[in-house]
């Protein structure tokens, strides 16, 4: 039984270079290659999640411009159904600007289409919603239409994880009503002053890069570390662990034994450039999972 996901967010192009130096402040460096790579926390989480057997849902939305077209038809060809994505005429394809350096990276989002995520088109997509096992948010598209979303699958009966980044206040519905949020390490530091924080504690599960995993399980604190594997872009392996951590969640599958497969597909797509190049299927996390419990 594939699990039904539902992606409500940002769909970008990531503008990318790659350097052997990050500019300073007022600095122009030479940097090596540019290349462009289907982006957006909301795109890559239903790539991520479609690749490793869900059916895909994404409502958002592109601007009437070449990148526009191209990720609409990338996301079809990735299997995501793109019924709830629309067409903004106002502005133009969210953008990422990229900048990536051995041990660093910098990204810069310009929204654009992206704003055109609102409540009204959330509505009209209820029974997208109605229908998902599990639906998956990120905070790259307006805030009003983040919390009516939580509000609708609440009241719906489906669960949803709140994935809050690039991080913002989050209003206090969001903290109460999310099954699970996902931050990282940097964010996790801002979610700890919410005045909530103390109450939402046992639901967060909290991505700490070369660090491993931290969440709760039934009251108990619980910790998956990473796994060595030779980086080239870390890029989208927050996306990665959320789209898989969906996946998992939809299936009914047990809290720990999800959050390790969603470690294990996050691990292998920091093996390659782009934030969706290195996403894996299903079956080349279940093998990664077998050898590395092997040795
Ligand atoms: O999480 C990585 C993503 O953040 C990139 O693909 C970029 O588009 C930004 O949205
Ligand atoms: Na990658």
């Amino acid at each position: 039984e594939k699990p039904a996901v539902c992606i409500v967010g940002s769909i970008n192009m990531d503008l990318t270079i790659t350097t052997n130096k990050m500019p300073m402040q007022g600095e122009t460096v030479l940097g090596n290659d540019f290349a462009t790579y289907p982006g957006g926390k909301g795109a890559n989480q239903a790539v991520a999640a479609a690749r490793l057997g869900a059916n895909v849902n994404m409502i958002g939305a592109v601007g009437n411009d070449s990148f526009g077209k191209t990720l609409l038809n990338h996301l079809g060809a990735e299997g995501v159904n793109v019924e709830g994505i629309i067409t903004n005429t106002d502005q133009p394809t969210g953008i990422a600007n990229i900048i990536l350096s051995e041990d660093d990276n910098r990204i810069i989002v310009a929204p654009g289409a992206n704003n055109g995520v609102v409540s009204a088109l959330i509505e009209k997509h209820r029974e997208l919603i109605k229908q998902s096992d599990v639906v998956l948010l990120q905070l790259e598209i307006p805030m009003e239409a983040v919390v009516h979303t939580l509000k609708l699958a609440n009241e719906l009966n489906v669960p949803v994880i709140v994935n809050p980044a690039p991080y913002q206040t989050l209003p206090d519905a969001l903290l109460t009503n999310a099954a699970f949020l996902t931050p990282n390490d940097i964010e996790v530091e801002s979610i700890k002053k919410e005045t909530l924080y103390d109450s939402i504690q046992e639901k967060l599960i909290v991505t700490q890069g070369d660090q491993g995993v931290q969440f709760f399980d039934n009251g108990k604190k619980q910790h998956v570390p990473s796994h060595q594997v030779v980086v080239k872009d870390t890029t989208g392996a927050g996306d990665t662990f959320n789209g898989a951590l969906a996946t998992q969640v939809g299936k009914g599958i047990p809290l720990k034994q999800a959050v390790e497969f969603a470690n294990a597909a996050a691990a292998l797509s920091i093996t390659k450039l782009g934030a969706q190049s290195g996403m894996p299927q299903k079956q080349a996390v279940e093998q990664f999972l077998l050898e590395r419990s092997d040795s």
